[in-house]
């Protein structure tokens, strides 16, 4: 029987309406591509939400265990941060 994956690291970014106006459906598309590309598929998994109620504060995301909050930044900003953290596991 095959086994689900434990990541050590998991970015949420909530696509409910607000969030997904914002950018955090394509940034979510292309952290997971960032992620497949270098091979850490297995310890780094970014999951899309639905709306977490934070909606004023939008677009918002978060790293997981870390429990490291981020809101309010543009797509840019955001796409660095999420992207420094995935590679911090590739170190
Ligand atoms: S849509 Fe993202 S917090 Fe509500």
């Amino acid at each position: 029987m095959k086994k689900p994956h434990t990541p050590t690291k998991i970015i949420y970014l909530c696509v409910g309406d607000k969030c997904k106006q914002l950018g955090n459906k394509e940034l979510a598309k292309q952290l997971k591509e960032k992620v497949k590309e270098i091979g850490l598929k297995h310890s780094v998994e970014i999951v899309k939400t639905e709306c977490l109620g934070r909606c004023k504060f939008a677009p918002v995301g978060s790293i997981q265990p870390a429990n490291e909050w981020f809101h309010q930044l543009n797509p840019k900003e955001l796409k660095k941060i999420f992207s420094e953290a995935i590679e911090e596991d590739d170190a």
